[in-house]
């Protein structure tokens, strides 16, 4: 578990599955995680995904608040990224107001990474700019999509090029992989016919 100051106390990050359920159980999100939906829907919602999906999550947490939370979880049944069962996405990741840029995000992306191997996985990330906090960069997607980058590259995810619709529809959109150190040749190929970028995405 990693271990920071907040305040006077401690933040715990752990993807440990017994705690996170036990925390997600019996604590509360702090009040300014509402980006995705309000505190106490996006928790209940982690809790229902991880009683009947099969994801991993990580959690950041100081007693019985929840500060900050991500999750890998499988795609959804309709869309293009099932039909390779090595693909799992990065659903999300979301860090309390008073304690962002202060390195949780990062911390929790290398927890979730850290909990298990992914060496068999492709995950993806797709970023889309109606759900960033535009705030706290004076309204300015493109740095806020260099923010993510940088995160992301930092778990070792790099930018894939595709034509999904919704990364299509604005121009700082975008999406992010992660390739395991044993997915194939034929996987990789296989990928990025699916992903549908152009040839570029496959010079690689
Ligand atoms: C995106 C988000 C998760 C980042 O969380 P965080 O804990 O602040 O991130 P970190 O502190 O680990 O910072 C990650 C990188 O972004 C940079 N960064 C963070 N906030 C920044 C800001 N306001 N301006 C410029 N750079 C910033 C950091 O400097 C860091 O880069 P570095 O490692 O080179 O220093 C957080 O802002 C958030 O919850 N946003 C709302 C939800 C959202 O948009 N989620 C992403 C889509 S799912």
């Amino acid at each position: 578990m990693a271990l920071m100051n907040f305040k006077k106390g401690t933040i715990t990050i752990t993807a440990d599955r017994f705690l996170v359920e036990k925390v997600l159980q019996e604590g509360a999100f702090h009040k300014s995680l509402k980006q995705f939906r309000l505190p106490n829907e996006q928790q209940q919602a982690m809790l229902r995904a991880l009683r009947t999906l099969d994801v991993d999550l990580a959690l950041a947490f100081d007693g019985e608040t929840i500060l900050g939370y991500t999750m890998i979880l499988p795609p959804e049944a309709d869309e293009r990224w099932s039909q390779m069962a090595q693909i799992k996405v990065l659903g999300v990741i979301e860090v309390a107001i008073p304690l962002r840029n202060q390195g949780l995000a990062s911390a929790l992306l290398t927890k979730i990474l850290g909990a298990r191997s992914y060496e068999k996985d492709i995950l993806i990330s797709l970023e889309y700019r109606w759900h960033w906090d535009l705030s706290s960069v004076e309204g300015d997607s493109s740095l806020y999509k260099q923010l993510l980058q940088k995160l992301l590259m930092k778990g070792g995810f790099e930018e894939v090029l595709t034509n999904e619709p919704d990364v299509m529809a604005y121009q700082d959109n975008f999406m992010m992989a992660r390739f395991g150190s044993e997915i194939t040749s034929e996987e990789y190929l296989r990928f990025f016919e699916l992903a549908g970028g152009p040839t570029t995405n496959l010079l690689r």
